[in-house]
């Protein structure tokens, strides 16, 4: 029942007491603006008085200034804090709230409702165990309601709450909540939501709230704050198999090594066999530490254990209980959640944070979006903005992981933009793709250091970009020339000639544009594994895509040669009278005209073409690449 706070005022140290014994349920609600979704949470907190006075006088006031109320209370102005929201009606954002009964504490994310907010809810639903899905009864059953339905069951939250709200609206009528529910029911089946406990409510008039309600004398289930009180949820992660994800290696002085982050599974106790995961090297743990040492330590609690033998471990390292530790994989089946504005691109690089790890990840295959309205599946090419699919990834290297069925943090991943920094998605891994469990790197011999020293020369790639007319094939034809009277050994990837062959399948969207360049990335690091001197010549207008193309490469052998000249310039001189179609708008996307260029920001070579003759900016190509050593060969 709702929480009395005598104990405040008498014994301040037995309610503390109190309070840390309680047990914490996280729930999150789930509805639209008009579902009385506010107006529900405002009754929990004013019921559970875990409103503060001076609150509670400003709440009464505004509820005369501004509610929509009369002379009652309007719960919802309570919850509805950010000014906005006020003014607008709406809650944009994610917000978490404590309350605290007798039995238990409770933290409620309350998330928005509106379709445009997914990535909101994916927010405030990732460490939630229940959800409360509020329905007004007087609308049944909405395509919303089977959005936040199927985001509920998707994070992986198995117990929900259907509070079928307004029922005083409908005169209390149990057809009406048997219809609501005979149509949720049958919704649901698709879904992996293991229970679903119906209750009619009115958060307004309070009905079954905290108190049983007269009015719904056909009801015999619990009033909504007793089953929030009382409802047994799994904490799938204590019960979980031990893991650690190094957050920082702790080495004080020469006689202490110890591993730091926070427990993300099972538990762990001192003489506990472990391995650490991508390694799998094995060892035992010789002590559990928080301030001083323990027996053991649990999920949620950040820790520091050392190690019985000096075994490798660092930042990102997943330190895991021997018998079922980790999977590891660098391909990887997974549902990605897309929060930003510009699209998902497959192909594009991005960074992918696992737990305390990041690594760089591209989509390789955009298998399916999913409406999520309808939960029928559809083909893509894209992800916008709250759109969610099933994408098979690649990573750079393998990770230490599980599925997010078996574990939240280590089975949850976010990506990022590598040049804003912006968080652009968010992700649970399914499982790790096989084809990556069967090929296998395969050690050679000759390596791409001798290869090139037998050629007399250190491999590298010339990256020419720039607009199209700029300069690029003619400059870097000149070098070549000049490369190979001087006996060097090259060889030459030109956008127009590339799309005749490898990427003809290629137009000019944003999207095939990344992949244009990726494989071109991929082709000019096979070169540079034959150790020759790769002359790449194409637009590639974005920065992203040529990071990754540098990132791809060895350091230091990815050269950017910014062939620069005004839009104006390159326009007049027009060679292939592409310009002039794409101002007749015969061409789309032409860059320049309806497509961005982004220039580089810190290329190695700036060429003005402009100010210099196509010779001249040759030679001093040339001339920079003698400079830097690249024309002679390495001792091997
Ligand atoms: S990139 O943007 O994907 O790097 P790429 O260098 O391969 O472009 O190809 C550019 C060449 O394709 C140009 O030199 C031009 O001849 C031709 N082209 C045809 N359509 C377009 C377009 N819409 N935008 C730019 N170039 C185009």
């Amino acid at each position: 029942m709702a929480h009395v706070s005598d104990l405040i005022a008498t014994d301040i140290e037995a309610y503390l007491h109190q309070h840390e014994q309680k047990s914490l349920l996280r729930f999150i609600t789930c509805g639209s603006v008009d579902d009385g979704k506010s107006t529900l949470i405002g009754r929990l907190l004013y019921d559970s008085k875990m409103i503060f006075e001076d609150q509670l006088a400003a709440l009464e006031a505004d509820s005369k200034k501004m509610g929509t109320q009369g002379q009652n209370i309007d719960f919802a102005l309570l919850v509805d804090g950010l000014a906005a929201e006020r003014e607008q009606g709406i809650t944009i954002d994610v917000a978490y709230r404590f309350f605290s009964t007798d039995r238990r504490k409770f933290i409620v994310a309350d998330t928005p409702g509106h379709e445009q907010y997914t990535r909101n809810m994916i927010t405030g639903a990732s460490t939630a165990e229940l959800a409360v899905i509020l329905i007004d009864a007087r609308r049944g059953v909405l395509t919303q309601t089977k959005r936040h339905s199927y985001l509920v069951s998707l994070i992986g939250i198995k117990n929900v709450v259907l509070a079928i709200n307004k029922m005083d609206l409908v005169n209390y009528s149990k057809e009406v909540f048997d219809r609501i529910l005979g149509d949720y029911t049958a919704f649901a089946a698709n879904l992996d939501i293991d229970k679903i406990v119906p209750i009619p409510i009115s958060a307004l008039a309070g009905d079954n709230i905290t108190e049983p309600s007269g009015n719904t004398p056909w009801y015999r289930g619990p009033t909504l704050m007793h089953h929030l009180e009382t409802v047994e949820v799994a904490h799938r992660s204590r019960e979980a198999s031990f893991r650690l994800p190094v957050q920082w290696v702790n080495r004080p002085n020469l006689d202490f090594r110890g591993f730091s982050g926070m427990v993300a599974g099972g538990t762990v106790h001192a003489g506990d066999l472990v391995k650490i995961m991508p390694s799998a090297r094995q060892s035992r743990v010789a002590r559990v530490l928080i301030d001083g040492d323990l027996p053991y330590a649990t999920v949620g609690q950040s820790i520091t254990v050392t190690l019985e033998d000096e075994v490798d471990c660092s930042r990102g390292d997943v330190i895991c209980g021997a018998d079922d530790p980790a999977e590891v994989s660098d391909q990887l089946e997974t549902t990605i959640v897309w929060m930003h504005e510009s699209p998902m691109l497959p192909g594009r690089s991005y960074l992918l944070k696992l737990g305390t790890k990041t690594v760089s990840a591209s989509v390789t295959t955009l298998k399916h979006k999913i409406n999520v309205n309808t939960l029928e599946e559809v083909p893509g090419r894209e992800l916008d903005l709250n759109e969610i699919g099933v994408c098979n990834i690649s990573l750079d290297r393998a990770v230490a992981f599980d599925p997010y069925e078996l574990n939240r943090e280590t089975g949850g991943f976010i990506l990022i933009d590598r040049l804003s920094n912006d968080t652009v998605g968010a992700g649970l891994i399914h499982f790790a793709l096989r084809r990556a469990q069967n090929i296998h790197w395969q050690a050679v011999d000759v390596t791409p250091i001798s290869r090139a020293a037998q050629k007399g020369q250190r491999a590298a790639v010339l990256w020419f970009t720039g607009l199209s007319g700029a300069g690029k094939s003619t400059i870097a034809n000149l070098v070549e020339k000049k490369l190979f009277a001087l006996g060097r050994h090259t060889t030459m990837l030109d956008g127009d000639n590339v799309r005749h062959g490898l990427n003809k399948d290629l137009g000019f969207t944003e999207e095939d544009r990344v992949e244009n360049i990726r494989r071109v990335a991929e082709v000019a690091k096979l070169m540079v594994d034959a150790g020759l001197i790769v002359l790449v010549s194409f637009i590639s207008p974005f920065r992203g895509e040529r990071q990754m193309a540098r990132d791809l490469l060895p350091d230091g052998s990815f050269l950017e040669v910014y062939v620069d000249a005004p839009l104006a310039v390159a326009e007049t001189r027009d060679p292939k009278g592409l310009y002039k179609k794409a101002r007749r708008g015969e061409i789309k996307h032409f860059t320049g005209i309806d497509s961005p260029y982004e220039a580089p920001e810190t290329p190695e070579l700036h060429i003005e073409t402009a100010k210099l003759t196509a010779e001249d900016a040759a030679e001093r190509i040339v001339a920079a690449l003698e400079e830097r050593g690249f024309l002679h060969g390495a001792q091997v």
